[in-house]
């Protein structure tokens, strides 16, 4: 909500009060017995803590991470509860000022979703207006519950005619009113009704069939339970970083620019992240706006992995059907290489490797080239750089001190780094080759001629038939 007052000093702006409590048993609560259970089940988790376990490892053995498992359950309405802390067996109430957090709560369960883990999605928009229904019906669609996800957008360097922030404040706004799918669905009608495709929609004729049913099916009814519920709390944020290019597609791929590109983005996630990140927060998912399908369930399926910290799906796109139906995405997903290692070796301290450029020929194994469109969605490969359309990492990768470098890290910078840095401070960063995310696709100036030489022939074909 905008706040009509803008006269307010900095320091009147109120903690975010999430529409859905931490706690369900908060203060006021007066049954006695959850002090006791609190104390028993806080003995209980100090005895095994003490004589079991060694505290948070990065890669717990089964026992000690089962037995902290069952603690977490059972604690779970208390250790969330920020303003109780139990002493000598005593549950304190604390006042309102003061919190508490025992951080071994947050550590990320692989089954976060019944063990209540609270998700931090973190979203960066850029220029992004045209894909906001796509992303909000993408995020409706997500089954975790949406009562234990904190979504923080970072809106930036969008160019003077862009309305993001705008079109974003009205959809966040209807979200969390639960009127959202109500005001697309008029929207989309709206549309249909005045016949606004523009020209760069035809290319919509050239794709796959098969693709284009199954993305009809993936925006259309029936919704699950959680689709219109609104989310346990959303921030907005805003800050520029300076853009020293534009957002045109072959400006934005351009090698030479890249890698001071890369670094800018790496900026702007730090911020998003440093700002949002609570303490109560178990996992953080990164995810890029503009995706056309993902499974609802992708939270749920890329946090199953106990001994992985990082964990990224696959990112393909489709193409026109002229270009051969669909195409590896996301190229920044890769495991390590020698030819890649040497690569580094010979570069200057400052150089940024870009992959999927011949300027760079690092021979790497790349997560998007190993798929097999029915091969078992649950197998996961170790990798070393990630791409960041979709990444699910545990908080404490974060808490411990990795970020995305906006400098040369190894060579590299932004996402790669960040998997590169994961891995040298010793936490498991992994892929699955097999389980898919489908980024838009937007023609290219290329593809677009292309696709209007076609149209010519096609409207030639029909006069001459015609005649
Ligand atoms: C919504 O989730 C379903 C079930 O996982 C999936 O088939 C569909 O593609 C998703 N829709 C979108 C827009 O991603």
């Amino acid at each position: 909500m905008l706040r009509r007052d803008t006269n307010h000093k900095k320091t009147d702006i109120p903690v975010a009060e999430p529409l859905y409590p931490k706690s369900s048993k908060r203060r006021g609560n007066k049954a006695p017995v959850i002090p006791i259970v609190a104390a028993v089940l806080t003995l209980l988790a100090v005895y095994l803590l003490f004589f079991n376990g060694k505290g948070d490892k990065l890669a717990p053995t089964p026992t000690s991470q089962a037995i902290k498992d069952n603690v977490a359950v059972d604690s779970s309405t208390i250790s969330t509860n920020s303003h109780t802390v139990t002493i000598n067996g005593e549950a304190e109430e604390l006042p309102d000022s003061i919190e508490y957090y025992d951080l071994n709560d947050y550590v990320g369960f692989e089954d976060g979703k019944s063990k209540e883990d609270i998700i931090l999605l973190c979203i960066p928009l850029r220029n992004a207006e045209k894909v906001l229904p796509l992303m909000f019906r993408n995020m409706m669609n997500m089954t975790y519950s949406h009562s234990l996800v904190d979504i923080a957008f970072l809106v930036s360097d969008c160019s003077e005619d862009d309305r993001t922030f705008e079109a974003l404040v009205e959809y966040t706004s209807a979200l969390q009113s639960g009127t959202l799918l109500q005001l697309l669905d008029s929207q989309q009608e709206e549309m249909k009704r005045s016949g606004i495709r523009g020209t760069s929609d035809l290319y919509l004729s050239y794709m796959d069939k098969a693709y284009s049913e199954n993305v009809r099916n993936a925006y259309s009814p029936p919704y699950h339970d959680e689709y219109e519920k609104p989310f346990r709390s959303i921030q907005i944020f805003r800050k520029d970083f300076g853009q020293i290019i534009g957002q045109g597609f072959s400006d934005r791929h351009d090698v030479k620019v890249q890698g001071i590109r890369r670094k800018l983005m790496g900026r702007a996630r730090n911020w998003l992240l440093s700002n949002a990140l609570k303490p109560y927060h178990s996992w953080v998912y990164w995810r890029d706006a503009d995706i056309e399908t993902s499974p609802g369930s992708i939270i749920e399926d890329l946090m199953k992995f106990k001994d992985y910290d990082v964990i990224v799906p696959n990112v393909w796109r489709p193409l026109p059907t002229f270009l051969g139906n669909e195409q590896p995405y996301d190229l920044n997903s890769w495991m390590e290489s020698e030819k890649g290692l040497e690569l580094a070796r010979n570069l200057g301290e400052d150089d940024v490797i870009v992959e999927g450029y011949q300027e760079y020929p690092t021979w790497r194994v790349h997560l998007a080239y190993i798929r097999q469109e029915n091969g078992d969605k649950n197998e996961i490969v170790d990798l070393d750089g990630v791409g960041g359309v979709s990444i699910l990492a545990r908080a404490k990768v974060f808490r411990q001190g990795v970020h995305f470098p906006a400098f040369t890290f190894m060579n590299h910078a932004e996402t790669e780094a960040f998997g590169k840095l994961a891995r040298k401070m010793g936490f498991r960063v992994g892929g699955l080759p097999h389980y898919t995310v489908w980024h838009i696709y937007e023609p290219s100036e290329d593809d677009l001629q292309d696709i209007s030489r076609m149209e010519r022939k096609k409207r030639r074909l029909r006069q001459t038939s015609g005649s």
